[in-house]
């Protein structure tokens, strides 16, 4: 079972794969991309510890010449001082501009080896493989790359696209179950703002919190459709200009949450399901979305196992000063992306913070609603 998707951009057009057992033959997807010998993959120690070898064995089989550069795991290493020493790497070995980075990992390491990528001897070949569902279906596609200045995520960056995007769902066994339910977030956002369909399929499901839920028929459909509503998206609006905000669903309180939090109390995906949460609540608030929409959606994320609420502690005050901080702000207003139906937002900068504070005081409780 093998599925192509095409990213069709002005320049730098890519496919990505979704092929169980790719992994261990991706060096007969990147002969024929016409790579110099050299690829520097980059990865953390655990990652490496599962996969690194396969990788290695095929890209060696193919001719390549393989180098290793380890990250220590974390969003803590996500800064240029770890991307100077991806530099010093590509130094020793004398990369050169047709030398190729190879990201294997989630998508710290996917957004920092493209980073690298991008910069170094102004861009070398960039190759994504990525192990997260959360990387599978958002951070490895679409070219975002960067690294976090000490004051905010991910401020440092640019964009640049990679030549491939090899996906192998069999890598997901070794996931973690939360960190499978936090891509399962990013995989419900897409049902809801890209793709009734694929919302359909996942309220079809009994469970879908674990890995074990899904059928490899299943897995397959929910990268396939996930993959291929970012790629639609990226490929009307690749610089984020109007459109790709669409894929910031839940971001806007989700990233509130999860600074609150310190980045370590709730993860990226379960703040995003908050977020996306208490943005279907003031959808409805605004009689922009259809309540019963909004309370399957909750099911959807209760169904996953991921939270809904607001953690304690968390004051309502502090999210919204925290909003006006966020990346997301444009002229000085927050931009909220909302549902009008399943399969369809829009983008506003029209929501007070009245509401906002109104809706999380409710912590989002469909009854009053409904
Ligand atoms: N993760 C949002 C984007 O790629 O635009």
């Amino acid at each position: 079972m093998e599925t192509i998707i095409p990213v069709k951009l002005p320049e730098n057009s890519y496919k990505i794969v979704i092929k169980p057992g790719s992994l261990s033959v991706i060096g007969d997807y990147l002969t024929p991309l016409k790579l110099g010998q050299k690829i520097l993959l980059v990865s953390n120690p655990e990652i490496f510890n599962f996969y690194g070898e396969t990788v290695v064995n095929s890209l060696t089989q193919n001719g390549f010449e393989v180098f290793i550069h380890l990250i220590p795991a974390g969003e803590q290493f996500k800064t240029l001082s770890q991307i100077e020493k991806v530099y010093d790497s590509a130094l020793t070995h004398r990369l050169e501009r047709s030398s190729t980075l190879l990201a294997l990992g989630g998508g710290v390491i996917g957004d920092m080896t493209g980073f690298a990528a991008a910069t170094w001897l102004r861009g070398l070949n960039f190759i994504q493989v990525p192990t997260s569902l959360l990387a599978m279906v958002d951070a490895s596609v679409g070219g975002k790359t960067g690294v976090n200045h000490p004051l905010g995520k991910n401020l440092i960056g640019a964009f640049y696209q990679p030549k491939l995007v090899l996906i192998d769902p069999e890598v997901l066994t070794t996931l973690p179950e939360r960190e499978f339910r936090a891509g399962m977030a990013e995989v419900i956002k897409y049902g809801v703002i890209w793709d009734d369909n694929l919302f359909a399929q996942l309220e079809q499901c009994d469970r879908l919190s674990s890995f074990s839920d899904l059928t490899p028929e299943l897995l397959q459909t929910i990268l396939t459709r996930s993959c291929q509503a970012k790629a639609d998206v990226v490929g009307q609006d690749e610089k984020e200009s109007g459109l790709r905000a669409i894929l910031n669903y839940g971001h806007t309180i989700g990233h509130a949450v999860e600074s609150l939090t310190g980045y370590s109390l709730v993860n990226h995906g379960e703040a995003v399901a908050i977020g996306m949460e208490v943005a279907g609540a003031i959808a409805v608030k605004l009689n922009l979305w259809n309540c019963m929409d909004a309370k399957k959606q909750n099911q959807l994320i209760v169904k996953t196992g991921l939270p809904t609420q607001i953690p304690t502690g968390v004051k309502i005050e502090d999210i919204i000063n925290s909003l006006s901080s966020d990346k997301k702000v444009k002229a000085g207003k927050v931009r909220f992306i909302l549902p009008t139906k399943i399969g369809e937002v829009l983008i506003t900068s029209e929501v007070s913070n009245d509401l906002i504070r109104e809706v999380l005081t409710e912590n989002s409780n469909y009854s009053i609603f409904c």
